[in-house]
């Protein structure tokens, strides 16, 4: 393949001395895009201003938080109301009522009827670490199952389950041991060489079984472990990290189906894919499946940091099922903290009354747009999404669905960055999701006109990166 001319972003004089002063004393493995030099000023709805006052379209929010847009009134009015009332004591030895509502929301809008449990904490991966945790206290069975292309999070359990990248695992063995990640689909590049929906020949307990989840049930479960030995299947509903993928409507009624059977606990991690983000609160309840546990974090609070597990009561709560962690197994100085539940109360309220509507308007005639370009073009092979979750993925060629090599100019800037850093170059934060594709994850509160000149700039970089191709 021709290498592709490509300069990276300029970096302005002032911009550079904080990007300096921050190299010099802040830790080495930070992924600092390196495509978006980014020196943020402050920022507003969809609109990042950087140190030098120019304006970016934030199609990124900073992965996948901000859904109630930077800054949202509401969200400072509430904020600033609780900074005068209480801003710490700890939720898990103290009650007050901002921790009680928004536990309250939380389980009204979680699927499942019946009963659940919130345990409030201040990451994603905290809540990963929980759910490990519940699963294993409960169950007292020591393994579980994860996905090839998962992403859950840089602690110990967060990178045992992860199976996205090497570099994210490497020289940190040994790992939570007894964990067996199987292939998620990715159905654009199935594994096993199947096509959807030809691969829903075979059937688990009565209804179709996508093959790939065939590897679990006839080859991992016949093979290598006793189902009854396995505590927790943890799963995102659409792979986030992994390249925003979404999986055919079939599989996770299927792996309710086998959960169910082999009294497994089945965990939906939705800290990307939740919260309004594909237009509804989960991305679960687009098939009607609930999960035992649901992972949720990012937006919750609109970018200050908590998370929320929310598990059936009997898992969670001894005095529902003696099964249950004792008091005292589990808990964190900061979860659950006033300020941030006020953020949280908030962001809901904001969500619920009008972002939700507002993902799915604006994300269909966004995926519509993509789709047109995608059409107009040979290296977009795919473009898949749901309200304002959007994939798109790259290729050499979309008729032999060849991927780029890691390294495409001479600076060994792989596809992603040279796409991203033409957007930034232009007033558009965007980001690469897995290997391979870009994801589209905007504020909630975007409009269509943002979303129309995000579309121009994307058509106009791709015509410029497709052009030194021919
Ligand atoms: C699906 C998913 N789970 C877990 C995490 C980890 O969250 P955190 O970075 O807040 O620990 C992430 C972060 O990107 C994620 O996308």
């Amino acid at each position: 393949m021709k290498k592709i001319d490509y300069t990276p972003p300029e970096i302005s004089k002032k911009a550079q001395e904080f990007i300096t002063r921050d190299k010099k004393i802040m830790f080495g493995a930070h992924t600092r895009t390196r495509s978006i030099p980014l020196v943020v000023d402050y920022a507003k709805g969809a609109r990042v201003i950087d140190v030098n006052g120019k304006t970016f379209l934030d199609f990124g929010a900073g992965f996948a938080v901000v859904g109630t847009g930077h800054c949202h009134p509401d969200v400072m009015k509430a904020v600033t109301d609780q900074v005068k009332k209480l801003i710490h004591i700890s939720g898990s030895d103290f009650y007050y009522e901002p921790q009680i509502e928004l536990a309250e929301k939380l389980i009204e809008i979680t699927p499942g009827k019946f009963d659940k449990r919130v345990y409030f904490g201040s990451s994603g991966a905290e809540a990963v670490e929980t759910t490990l945790k519940v699963s294993r206290y409960f169950t007292r069975r020591p393994r579980m199952i994860s996905f090839i292309g998962a992403f859950h999070g840089r602690t110990f359990a967060g990178m045992t389950m992860s199976g996205s990248k090497k570099l994210q695992r490497a020289h940190f063995s040994s790992l939570i041991p007894e964990v067996y990640h199987i292939p998620f689909p990715y159905c654009y590049n199935c594994i096993f060489n199947e096509t959807y929906p030809h691969c829903l020949r075979k059937e688990f307990e009565g209804i179709p079984l996508p093959y790939c989840l065939s590897y679990l049930t006839d080859v991992i479960f016949e093979r290598l472990i006793d189902p009854e030995d396995v505590s927790l299947i943890l799963v995102e509903p659409i792979q986030g990290e992994g390249g925003y993928i979404i999986p055919p409507k079939e599989f996770l009624p299927a792996l309710r189906k086998i959960a169910d059977k082999y009294g497994i606990i089945l965990a939906f991690d939705e800290i990307q894919c939740g919260m309004g983000r594909t237009g509804k609160w989960f991305a679960c309840d687009h098939v009607n499946i609930a999960p035992d546990i649901m992972l949720i974090a990012k937006a919750i609070a609109s970018g200050f940091p908590m998370s929320a597990t929310v598990g059936k009561a009997e898992l969670m709560d001894p005095e529902v099922d003696s099964r249950a962690w004792r008091p005292g197994a589990h808990g964190s100085t900061f979860g659950g903290n006033p300020v941030i539940a006020a953020a949280g109360i908030a962001s809901l309220k904001i969500i619920e009354k009008e972002l939700m509507k507002n993902a799915a308007e604006v994300g269909d005639f966004l995926k519509k747009g993509m789709i047109e370009i995608m059409n107009r073009h040979r290296i977009i092979g795919e473009v898949r999404g749901l309200g304002l979750m959007i994939g798109i993925e790259l290729v050499q060629d979309k008729k032999t669905k060849e991927h780029f090599p890691s390294a495409v100019t001479i600076n060994r800037e792989n596809i992603k960055e040279v796409i991203t850093g033409e957007c930034f170059k232009r007033g558009l934060i965007l980001y690469g999701a897995g290997f391979n594709s870009l994801r589209i994850s905007p504020p909630l509160m975007i409009t269509k006109d943002d979303a129309a000149e995000a579309l121009k700039i994307i058509e106009e970089v791709i015509t410029k990166v497709e052009g030194q191709l021919l």
